[in-house]
């Protein structure tokens, strides 16, 4: 068998390090007409794990999880909505902020267009960008265990106030707002885009249009998972789809 210099170097360099995390990653493409638009999650054993012991005060987990979202530049935007309804859901819309660049604009509230929420503790992962004709977001979110704290009175945003469900204000949500089982085998996510011109701007808070094609899915995340080594922490900027 012959190794090129560099295969030579990747065997070598596996045999040197401990085991690296295979991500497990759960990905649906949910319009058979556009397989470049994609959704994908992994969450990190670390995650799943403080939610089995239910060390937290509400036996909800903590930790991060991960997301990926795809679509070719012939969308104005698209978005994953995480919860069964919009009323609560924690929603992720992404558009072109440059011909290279995406934002990321995580939102909260039912009727019409979602408002920002500066409560999302979320972050583009490098890796992100307008990526081979298509827009890509590598997405950590710290705390997608529950409806983001809902937006309430005024001057929190430049957005209108929005009812969320009547969601607690709490971190992560409660009463009213949805919670996610970091194992569980049927959780509820729903997904949307509209076509149209790259928005090209930076802003969070870009007015957007209605949906052209909207959508909901059923993710089992048993099947989305990486382990992370005993004693091991994960650094900050790491990107499981990298
Ligand atoms: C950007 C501005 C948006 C506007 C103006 C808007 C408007 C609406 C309207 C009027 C409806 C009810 C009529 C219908 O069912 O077609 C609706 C439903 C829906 N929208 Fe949006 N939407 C927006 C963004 C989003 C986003 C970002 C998502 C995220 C995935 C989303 C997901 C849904 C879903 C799942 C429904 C059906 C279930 C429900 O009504 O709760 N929408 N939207
Ligand atoms: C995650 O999986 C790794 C590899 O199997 C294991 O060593 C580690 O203890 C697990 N971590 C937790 C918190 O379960
Ligand atoms: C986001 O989550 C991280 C990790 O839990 C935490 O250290 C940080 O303070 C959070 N940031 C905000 C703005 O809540
Ligand atoms: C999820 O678990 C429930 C309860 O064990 C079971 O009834 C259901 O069939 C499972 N669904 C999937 C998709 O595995």
């Amino acid at each position: 068998m012959h190794l090129t210099r560099k295969q030579w170097l990747q065997a070598l360099t596996l045999a040197l390090l401990p085991a690296q995390p295979t991500a497990k990653i759960l990905t649906t493409a949910p319009d058979p007409t556009i397989p470049a638009l994609t959704y994908s999650i992994t969450i990190p054993n670390t995650t799943s794990a403080n939610s089995a012991s239910s060390s937290g005060a509400d036996g909800k987990g903590s930790g991060p999880i991960y997301l990926r979202l795809t679509a070719p530049t012939t969308m104005q935007w698209l978005s994953l909505g995480q919860g069964p309804d919009m009323a609560t859901a924690n929603i992720f819309i992404v558009y072109a902020a440059s011909a290279t660049t995406v934002t990321l604009s995580p939102r909260s509230g039912g009727q019409g267009q979602p408002s920002y929420n500066p409560a999302a503790n979320v972050t583009l992962l490098e890796g992100s960008g307008i990526v081979d004709g298509r827009m890509v977001a590598e997405v950590r979110c710290e705390n997608c265990w529950g409806s983001w704290p809902a937006l309430s009175g005024s001057g929190t945003s430049g957005d209108a106030v929005v009812e969320a469900g009547g969601a607690a204000t709490g971190a992560g949500g409660g009463s009213g707002g949805f919670v996610m089982d970091p194992t569980g085998n049927e959780t509820a996510w729903f997904w949307a885009y509209q076509l149209g011109a790259p928005l090209d701007s930076a802003d969070v808070g870009a007015e957007l249009g209605m949906h052209d094609v909207k959508g909901e899915m059923v993710w089992d995340l048993r099947e989305a998972g990486f382990e992370v080594g005993a004693g091991e922490e994960l650094e900050e900027g790491f990107n499981p789809f990298a």
